[in-house]
């Protein structure tokens, strides 16, 4: 059955090429090109922020964010060794991806209020106080390094389930798995990539134009 919808699908493999171009890309001081590339994950992750609420069945918070109690008796069974392929996100993987969700957009929006000391600037770094400014600058700049934690725990439990012989980066590709039971309804992914561009057209008209216009 279809688990995952395109959208989902691309987001996904965007954000790990994303998430390594940005880190590269701060390291090197390509700060225009940092930028870009931030501007257009934070068009992704809003994307999918809003299907979360009405997209694909699989996709909505309202599938995948259980009460604690529920993700606790999961990972209980985990222990005893008994995994199974859940129809999307089992109850303690919504956690994992609400705390991803989470670590991105404080690395999104913290972006938006730093400074490098030389010459760039987040476009709402003039807005505040140049020690407040450094203050969000260390928050992410060590908000990163939190997020690779939770990345390194997020690649270690799907190989986990890889070793016990369930494969999860198939259907994370393809979008399908053999499973049993109902199927979940999806949504067209053309309605996703509608409001990408909205937002993506918003953050250019207020932010992106002037760096991008640089680039090229
Ligand atoms: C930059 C690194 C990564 C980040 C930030 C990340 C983040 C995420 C997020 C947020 C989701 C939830 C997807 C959604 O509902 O939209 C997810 C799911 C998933 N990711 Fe990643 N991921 C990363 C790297 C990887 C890598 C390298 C792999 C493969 C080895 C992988 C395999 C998967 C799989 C299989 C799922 C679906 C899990 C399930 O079946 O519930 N991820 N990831
Ligand atoms: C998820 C998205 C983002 C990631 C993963 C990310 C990652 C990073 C990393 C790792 C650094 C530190 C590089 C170093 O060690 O020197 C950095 C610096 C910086 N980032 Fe981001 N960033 C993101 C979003 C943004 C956004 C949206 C903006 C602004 C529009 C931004 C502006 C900056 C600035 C100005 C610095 C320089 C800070 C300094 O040199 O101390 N970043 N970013």
């Amino acid at each position: 059955m279809k688990i995952w919808d395109s959208f989902v699908r691309v987001y996904h493999w965007s954000q790990v090429a994303l998430l390594g171009s940005l880190w590269y890309t701060a390291e090197e001081g390509l700060m225009e090109w940092h930028f870009t590339l931030a501007y257009l994950l934070m068009a992704l992750l809003g994307t999918r922020i809003i299907w979360g609420l009405i997209g694909s069945d699989t996709a909505r918070f309202s599938h995948f964010v259980t009460s604690p109690k529920k993700a606790i008796n999961y990972l209980s069974i985990e222990k005893k060794g008994k995994l199974s392929h859940s129809i999307g996100h089992n109850p303690a993987g919504g956690y994992m991806v609400l705390g991803l969700f989470f670590l991105l957009s404080l690395q999104l929006i913290t972006g938006l209020f730093s400074n490098d000391d030389i010459l760039s600037e987040g476009p709402l770094a003039s807005l505040i106080s140049y020690d407040m400014s450094g203050f969000l600058t260390q928050i992410h700049h060590q908000n990163f390094d939190v997020l690779l934690g939770f990345i390194g725990l997020h690649i270690a439990a799907v190989f986990l389930y890889r070793l016990k012989g369930i494969n999860l980066i198939k259907p994370m590709l393809t979008g399908s798995a053999e499973l049993t039971g109902n199927s979940p309804k999806m949504k067209h992914s053309i309605f996703a990539w509608l409001i990408f561009t909205v937002i993506f057209l918003i953050i250019y008209f207020f932010w992106a134009s002037e760096v991008i216009s640089y680039l090229f």
